[in-house]
């Protein structure tokens, strides 16, 4: 998958002044059905997560508290992308390697998910990665 398909999208924000209010409904704001959510929370300090890309998941990543980075990499190009506010996402398409860390303390990252989990859908080498990007 080519890296002009990874992308920031915004997302609605309805400002108020007893808080803000941001939500994402699949097939509108993200191109693809939500099956599952997940999040990453009390990560410690200088710990990286990710390291892996998948055959049909897209995901939709975003920094619902705090900050973290998002390293994405189709196998020749690397694009980092520094995450710190909830109003805006990370779209990832399928067969993106993809790695984070830098997480703020208290940080929580909300993943959107176009699939239940399958742990068959992991590519977890790297090599492997891409040699099957290349042939896409
Ligand atoms: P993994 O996707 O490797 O974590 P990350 O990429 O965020 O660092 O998943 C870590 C473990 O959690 C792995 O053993 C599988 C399990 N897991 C589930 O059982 N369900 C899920 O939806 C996810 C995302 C992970």
């Amino acid at each position: 998958m080519s890296m002009s398909e990874c992308r920031i999208i915004d997302l609605p924000k309805v400002v108020d002044r007893r808080g803000n209010l941001t939500f994402v409904e699949e097939n509108r704001q993200i191109p693809f059905e939500i099956k599952r959510v997940y999040y990453l929370y009390d990560v410690p300090g200088g710990e990286e997560r990710g390291g892996h890309a998948h055959k049909r998941l897209q995901q939709f990543i975003i920094a619902a508290s705090g900050s973290f980075d998002v390293i994405l990499d189709n196998g020749s190009v690397q694009m980092r992308y520094h995450m710190n506010r909830s109003y805006y996402g990370l779209y990832i398409p399928t067969m993106i390697w993809r790695e984070l860390d830098n997480f703020s303390s208290g940080s929580v990252c909300l993943v959107l998910a176009s699939e239940l989990y399958d742990e068959e859908d992991y590519i977890r080498d790297y090599e492997n990665f891409r040699e099957l990007a290349k042939k896409e």
